[in-house]
């Protein structure tokens, strides 16, 4: 039985995007059963719905700050569908951790930039102020402490000079689009060594 799989998004939705392409390979062991999105503004939605993926929207706005009532609504959402695991790919809600307790060890994360070093935001302009010469990205299960979790896989990237948050963004991004696939399939398949690409 292939394991299903739920993917929260905020944005335009590029990530998800990939997720879903890879899962389309029939040997994958993985199949995506829902796209959830924050706000029903965001890019990704029409994107999932393109790739024949049900999509669903939560916008977060109406319950003004009442966390525990809109991961509620995300939780009747989850049980619609019944997904083995959940993929956090662009979603900027913080979930508390009577939300996430439940998922954990079931629920991953992208984040952009090399964990522990700059959780939280603004990871690219914080590497360029430290002067790193290496940035990159992180797939990491989720936990209830912020972009804390064990690391599944991370990529790697050189700063270079002139570099701005944005050039690094652009070099970090396709990093993502082949860390989190590769992740997910060996997730999926109860694979838990470790990625470094
Ligand atoms: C990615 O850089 C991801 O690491 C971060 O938000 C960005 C979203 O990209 N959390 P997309 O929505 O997947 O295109």
């Amino acid at each position: 039985m292939k394991k299903r799989v739920a993917i929260f998004i905020s944005g335009s939705g590029s990530n998800m995007v990939r997720l879903v392409e890879d899962m389309a390979d029939p040997d994958h062991p993985a199949e995506a059963v829902l796209v959830l999105a924050n706000s029903a503004d965001a890019g990704g939605l029409a994107k999932a719905r393109a790739l024949g993926v049900p999509t669903v929207s939560v916008d977060h706005r109406p319950f003004k700050g009442d966390r525990p009532a809109f991961e509620a609504a995300l939780q009747t959402e989850l049980d619609k569908v019944n997904p083995d695991i959940l993929c956090l790919a662009g979603f900027m809600r913080v979930l508390t951790e009577s939300f996430v307790a439940p998922w954990e060890g079931k629920m991953l994360n992208i984040h952009p930039s090399l964990l522990p070093k700059y959780k939280g935001l603004h990871t690219h302009a914080r590497a360029l102020e430290a002067g790193d010469a290496e940035h990159g990205c992180t797939v990491h299960m989720v936990t209830p402490l912020l972009d804390d979790g064990p690391i599944l896989g991370q990529a790697r990237v050189p700063v270079q000079d002139g570099d701005t948050p944005d050039t690094l963004a652009a070099r970090v991004l396709p990093q993502e689009h082949r860390l989190y696939p590769a992740c997910l399939r060996h997730f999926a398949a109860g694979d838990t060594s470790r990625i470094d690409l």
